[in-house]
């Protein structure tokens, strides 16, 4: 408990420019209680998360919305400093680790019982493996550690009660070590680095019963400080319109995907591979990408999106010759590169999809309203594409008043493959109204 308070403090004492330039990292949350449960690289930080609701919430009175939820990180800063908030996240995995960590207020003592049953099943039931287990699990894990971490999973599934936070909690502290017990690189943003070594692997047991401990002292401090437990989150996809919280938000904080290929679907892949949510990579659309905005070229190519009919909707009015004009470009670069990436439907698609969310996201918030969007730019191929423009321009079209736009930093080092030099950056997108 002690520690947590330490983090919690210093974090308190990062000087406000730290703060905001790290506000499009994860990073930070490491270190933090609850956050720290599952590590989500495409996370934001939190203390920057509750410095925004301190400055542009009323305590006890504003409600939040994160229409783009991720890990949680936005509705724990609000339990944290006292807002009601909601959460939509339509990643089915992503979802479930973010409603996970909302049951911290569970009772310790009856998780740390849950705990104990588990390991004293998962000692019993230490089997020799099957012979068909999926290539990317055998490629990353020992056999012996693949042994005790099947032994973990079948304890839990001979345990648990579908719903009961005790059980979720297991759930999470079992997925949150399956990439501690590997012997290859996990990185965190490509699901596995086969030619990668770790200098140590973790034992599944081990690791697992020091996560348990862990998550066991953040729900004792979160318990005795403060927070409150008022925040929801929905397994809801935020391009539908959401009828129970018509004119409900004061104030929405998030990070959408950004246009930059990043396949959110594939991020979880070691972790819904073992849990035999999927069997490969080809199961990665129909269980994850169909849900969500299309970000990466491989969920515009294996929907086989036609480029004329996203141009033709009318959702993207207002931005609808510049969005031609760049996609009408990248399709014919498209032609001169081996790959022949679909970047030209990926982003004529992912502004589909945000006029979409903009305009449900119009109906729940309430005039007056203001929305802060963490977002970057990209450039596919080298083309360049201005998405907070296009964004907040999309979000005007919806009925907001007005949009302005932060820079946080530069960057141009996201396209690992440095094929082009084109000056990037992040900030923050304000939609007011
Ligand atoms: C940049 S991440 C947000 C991370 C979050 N701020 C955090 O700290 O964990 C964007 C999230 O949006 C989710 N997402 C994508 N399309 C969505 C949709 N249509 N509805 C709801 N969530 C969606 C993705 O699965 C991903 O988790």
């Amino acid at each position: 408990m002690k520690q947590a308070s330490l983090f919690i403090e210093e974090a308190e004492n990062l000087s406000d420019s730290r703060r905001l330039a790290r506000s499009g990292t994860f990073t930070d949350n490491m270190k933090l209680p609850l956050h720290r449960w599952f590590r989500y690289s495409a996370g934001f930080s939190s203390e920057w998360a509750v410095d925004v609701l301190k400055e542009y919430g009323e305590r006890g009175k504003s409600v939040i919305l994160d229409p783009f939820a991720g890990s949680g990180t936005t509705l724990l800063a609000a339990e944290q400093a006292g807002f009601k908030s909601y959460g939509f996240e339509s990643h089915p995995f992503v979802y479930r680790a973010a409603h996970a960590k909302l049951f911290w207020h569970s009772d310790v003592k009856s998780f740390l019982n849950k705990t104990e049953l588990l390991l004293s099943l998962a000692s019993k039931s230490i089997e020799p493996l099957p012979d068909n287990n999926a290539p990317l699990l055998v490629k990353c894990y020992t056999r012996e550690t693949l042994q005790r971490l099947f032994s973990l999973r079948t304890a839990y599934a001979n345990l648990k009660k579908d719903g009961e936070s005790e059980c979720e909690l297991l759930w999470l502290a079992i997925t949150s070590i399956i990439r501690s017990c590997s012997f290859v690189g996990t990185a965190q943003w490509q699901y596995v680095l086969p030619n990668k070594r770790k200098l140590s692997a973790k034992d599944p047991f081990m690791a697992f019963k020091q996560k348990v401990l862990e998550m066991a002292s953040d729900m004792r401090f979160a318990q005795n400080n403060g927070f409150t437990k008022d925040a929801e989150i929905l397994q809801f996809d935020s391009r539908c319109e959401n009828n129970s919280l018509k004119n409900t938000i004061d104030l929405v904080i998030t990070s959408p995907p950004y246009p930059n290929n990043y396949d959110y679907a594939d991020a979880t892949r070691l972790e819904m591979t073992f849990w035999g949510e999927i069997n490969g990579w080809g199961d990665l659309h129909n269980s994850v990408r169909q849900y969500i905005i299309c970000s990466c070229s491989q969920h515009s190519a294996y929907e086989k999106l036609k480029l004329d009919d996203l141009l033709d909707d009318d959702v993207i009015l207002p931005i609808r010759s510049e969005l031609e004009a760049t996609c009408r470009e990248l399709e014919t670069v498209r032609e001169t590169k081996g790959g022949r990436k679909t970047y030209h439907t990926m982003i004529a698609a992912y502004f589909n999809d945000h006029a979409r969310v903009f305009i449900s996201l119009r109906k729940m918030c309430k005039k007056g309203s203001k929305l802060c969007y963490v977002v970057g730019d990209s450039a596919p191929y080298g083309v360049y594409v201005p998405a907070e423009q296009w964004l907040g321009q999309l979000a005007v079209a919806s009925g907001f008043e007005s949009f302005a736009f932060d820079k946080i930093r530069d960057r141009n080092i996201k396209w690992k493959n440095r094929k082009h030099r084109v000056p990037l950056h992040e900030g923050r997108l304000w939609i007011m109204g």
